[in-house]
């Protein structure tokens, strides 16, 4: 899916809440001819019986985001908690109430020639009504990709650089052209990276397995939910190694994780069945788990979730985070 703009959308630039339609940035900026910008992706969740919008794990986003901006040496002067705050302000003043994708995106603003960056910072938080990325309800058909994972040590793929997503952006339209739903990247090593825009999982005789983070593989923290969930819910053994291509077919069970497609079964890999090419049983346990702990369903989770409208939820929220911060 491709979420449309509507330039009345309300969005956080130049440090105001202003129309989408007003928020402009000029030709020469540097990040739009250089890729210098690293930028986010987070997702709420409406609750429709509790009236409440739910933001995933924002914290989380934003200290990653934060962090991985260090590596372009972008600076993004509020604290990842302010960021929050940012966030809540502008979902309430747009008044969702539906799933909504936010987006912040910091990047080099000189408006110049040259490719060496300098210190001039900005960003902004983009916030869009949003539905399914990708329609997994069937399970989805992945392509092997003839395009390479980028390697650390040209651009880092832990985090979401700009310029790193034309590496994704060449997967995926290959993909797309020829017939998958989704590319499934290699690294140079010949090991299985990830999607194009989501993190990969495997059963493998009764074991969860997925790339380590030094595979080349952004860092996902749909991952990480999945990781939780698989091991306190489920009790499953997880192995984070590498994976050859051909145990992609083989294995028991395959599906990606991400916040924009959450968690969506594979049940193709380059024309070949994934098992009896259904939903396999752990996917489908995984998946509800997810659903669940995303729209606040199970109390246990509710420490991921930053609610927007009620102020007796969001009271909640900083109590269970304050507690953390002290048993961490
Ligand atoms: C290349 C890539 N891998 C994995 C992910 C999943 O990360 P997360 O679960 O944090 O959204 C994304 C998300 O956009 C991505 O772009």
């Amino acid at each position: 899916m491709k979420a449309e703009a509507d330039p009345n959308l309300i969005v956080y630039f130049g440090g105001q809440y202003m129309p989408l339609g007003e928020a402009r940035v000029g030709i020469l900026t540097h990040a739009l001819h250089y890729g210098t910008g690293v930028f986010e992706g987070i997702r709420a969740h409406w609750n429709e019986s509790e009236q409440e919008l739910f933001l995933m794990r924002p914290l989380e986003h934003y200290q990653r985001w934060k962090d991985n901006c260090g590596i372009l040496r972008i600076d993004v002067p509020p604290s990842a908690k302010e960021l929050c705050s940012i966030t809540v302000e502008l979902m309430r003043r747009n008044a969702f109430r539906t799933n909504v994708y936010i987006r912040p995106l910091a990047y080099k603003c000189a408006e110049r020639v040259g490719v060496s960056p300098d210190d001039e910072d900005a960003f902004a938080v983009i916030a869009l009504p949003f539905g399914e990325y990708l329609h997994s309800e069937n399970g989805l058909h992945a392509g092997i990709s003839s395009w390479r994972r980028i390697e650390d040590n040209a651009i880092p793929a832990r985090a979401k650089i700009c310029g790193a997503y034309v590496n994704s952006a060449l997967a995926s339209d290959e993909a797309k052209r020829n017939g998958f739903d989704e590319a499934i990247f290699l690294n140079e090593s010949g090991h299985v990276a990830e999607g194009a825009t989501c993190n990969l999982f495997m059963v493998r005789k009764g074991q969860l397995l997925t790339p380590p983070v030094t595979e080349n593989v952004l860092e996902g923290i749909t991952r990480d939910s999945v990781i939780e969930l698989a091991r306190r819910e489920l009790g499953m053994p997880i192995s984070e190694r590498a994976i050859d291509r051909s145990e992609l077919y083989v294995c028991d069970e395959l599906f990606l994780t991400g916040t924009a497609v959450g968690i969506a079964p594979v049940t193709r890999v380059d024309h070949r069945p994934v098992k009896d090419a259904g939903i396999g049983p752990v996917t489908h346990k995984l998946r509800q788990l997810y659903f669940d702990a995303t729209r606040g369903h199970l109390p246990e989770y509710r420490k991921w979730l930053l609610p927007i409208y009620h102020p007796q939820h969001e009271q909640a929220w900083n109590s269970i985070r304050q507690e953390e911060m002290h048993t961490t």
